[in-house]
């Protein structure tokens, strides 16, 4: 809620902002989840009438409550700025913007709304399976924490200049990232034209659902091990990291996905 609306940290995870807003996320993941309405099978269903479309009285119902709740926090912020009362956040930096980039309220409220729900349960999500990687492998956490004393110490906080040379640490959250991604069936891709794939012909429009899971997890790639936590598969003899796995972006995994920001972000990182 920081990061995106510049509020103060939250002390108490029963805040109703918190509560509200987590349950929109977890009504977004059930309904993002692959086969969650019957007219995804059948899609002659989606031309029945409204009063026919229990989901789509769902879904139009949930956008109007949520809408209101989004622009509401958005306004908020809006009303922040004006009094002079501001902090940096992803909302202030769209009001800042929005003239020039051509939004309006309603869409900055959503598009802060998308990147709160898409970092929150995936990064709590991804840091819960971390810590049971810890609790299974102590022997990994001690070496991490050997390497982060040796090169931060403990007087401060890792920072970026940092990175080159924590080389386990790296290895370490690949491993976690390709052992227990918190997205095994990525999202789905609507193809924006006809392709080909293997010698099967995929017309415009097709849904495509990406096995994350077995990608990651694949013998052929990772080795007959690739089941098992094992941050050093990243590394050499020599403790660097290993190039990455081909088809990866340079990360060893694909629990990120596919989607284009990933060139973004890795160009951010050098
Ligand atoms: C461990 C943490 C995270 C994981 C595993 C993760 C995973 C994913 C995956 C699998 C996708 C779908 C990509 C695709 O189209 O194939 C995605 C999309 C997205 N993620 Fe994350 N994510 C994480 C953290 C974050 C954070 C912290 C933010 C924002 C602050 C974020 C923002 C987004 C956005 C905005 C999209 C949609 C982008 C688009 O459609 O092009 N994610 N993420």
């Amino acid at each position: 809620m920081s990061i995106i609306y510049g509020l103060p940290p939250l002390k108490d995870s029963d805040d109703p902002r918190i509560l509200l807003v987590n349950r929109f996320v977890e009504r977004a993941l059930a309904a993002a989840a692959p086969g969650a309405f019957l007219v995804e099978y059948f899609t002659w269903m989606e031309h029945l009438p409204r009063w026919m479309s229990p989901w789509r009285r769902y879904a139009e119902d949930c956008f109007s409550r949520d809408s209101i709740m989004f622009e509401k926090l958005f306004s908020d912020t809006k009303h922040k700025i004006e009094a002079g009362d501001a902090t940096d956040s992803v909302a202030a930096k769209l009001i800042e913007d929005q003239r020039t980039r051509n939004l309006t309220d309603k869409d900055s409220a959503w598009i802060s709304a998308t990147v709160y729900s898409a970092g929150a349960e995936t990064s709590s999500g991804q840091l819960a399976w971390f810590i049971l990687a810890m609790v299974l492998h102590p022997e990994a956490q001690e070496r991490a924490q050997d390497e982060i004393d040796s090169v931060v110490g403990r007087d401060r906080l890792p920072t970026f200049q940092d990175y080159e040379q924590l080389p386990y640490v790296r290895a370490l959250v690949k491993e976690v990232m390709r052992w227990r991604g918190v997205s095994p069936l990525g999202i789905p891709h609507r193809l924006c034209q006809d392709d080909w794939y293997n010698g099967h012909f995929l017309p415009k429009d097709t849904t495509c659902i990406v096995n994350s899971w077995q990608l990651n997890h694949d013998p052929d790639v990772y080795g007959p091990d690739a089941d098992d936590f094992r941050p050093g598969r990243h590394l050499d003899e020599s403790g660097k990291l290993m190039p990455p796995t081909p088809e990866t972006k340079d990360e060893s995994h694909v629990s990120y996905g596919f989607g284009r920001r990933w060139a973004v972000f890795s160009l951010s990182l050098r």
